[in-house]
């Protein structure tokens, strides 16, 4: 994996993917495509082709891909340009979030598969993101604030989208349903770390003005992380759901 952070991850996606010789995957919302790459390594003698795509094309130029892995810039909350029954497998990652229709993009997945294909869609449940330290209501704050604030380039927002993933797909009833939650556990507020990363990006908050932390109240939130890793109290958690569905 292009991040080791993501190993642990990786593996528990990993112990649920069974792919059928030929195996044509996608990757929606691919960013730049580290997951794919990884399926390509584990999977070599498995997997024909393998397309990533996203929105924009963004973190395409920073890496270099060769077949079986093609990469294509596309709307996700559009009607994918894809035949209907091309794929074994479509694997997505923290991307539902970001659509606002997301009853259509399930219903665009079950098209695009191939009957018996397989989803796997992984979702971080931001509003459940914890950290211990001393300031409960201000790190509750920060971490809340940040799990419900639109960024830019998202066209949705929904800081619940983890454990909501399964009722999205299982309600369709075009899917045979499972879901699992890994579960990040990190004691050590070290640079690359998730929790270390996610404290970084929490300062967008202020940075941009958008009202939800002032600038004091983000250096207090880092203070209480810090101290809360000199003291030895400091842990960090943040659920992935992994939702699975069979294409009936
Ligand atoms: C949080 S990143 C996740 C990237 C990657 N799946 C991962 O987990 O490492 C969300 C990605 O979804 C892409 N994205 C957002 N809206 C999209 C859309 N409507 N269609 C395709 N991709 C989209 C973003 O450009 C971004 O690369």
């Amino acid at each position: 994996m292009c991040n080791f952070k993501f190993k642990d991850l990786f593996k528990a996606i990993m112990e649920q993917i069974d792919l059928p010789d030929n195996a044509v995957i996608a990757d929606l919302g691919c960013r730049d495509a580290g997951f794919l790459a990884e399926f390509v390594k584990a999977f070599p003698e498995k997997i024909k082709s393998a397309v990533g795509v996203d929105v924009n094309d963004k973190c395409f130029r920073k890496v270099k891909y060769k077949k079986p892995i093609e990469l294509k810039v596309m709307d996700c909350s559009k009607k994918l340009d894809f035949d209907d029954n091309t794929f074994d497998f479509v694997f997505t990652k923290d991307m539902f979030e970001c659509i606002s229709d997301k009853d259509f993009l399930v219903g665009e997945i079950h098209r695009i598969l191939k009957p018996g294909g397989a989803v796997i869609c992984v979702n971080c449940d931001w509003d459940s993101v914890a950290y211990n330290g001393e300031n409960k209501e201000l790190i509750s704050k920060a971490v809340h604030a940040y799990a419900v604030t639109k960024q830019p380039w998202m066209d949705d927002l929904d800081s619940w989208i983890g454990r909501r993933m399964y009722g999205f797909f299982n309600k369709s009833k075009l899917f045979k349903s499972t879901v699992s939650v890994h579960n990040v556990v990190e004691t050590e507020y070290t640079e690359d770390s998730f929790g270390y990363d996610l404290s970084k990006d929490i300062a967008w908050l202020y940075k941009e003005n958008t009202g939800a932390l002032i600038e004091k109240e983000y250096a207090e939130f880092i203070a209480n992380l810090n101290s809360a890793y000199k003291n030895g109290s400091y842990i960090f958690t943040k659920p992935y759901y992994i939702y699975k569905g069979i294409k009936k």
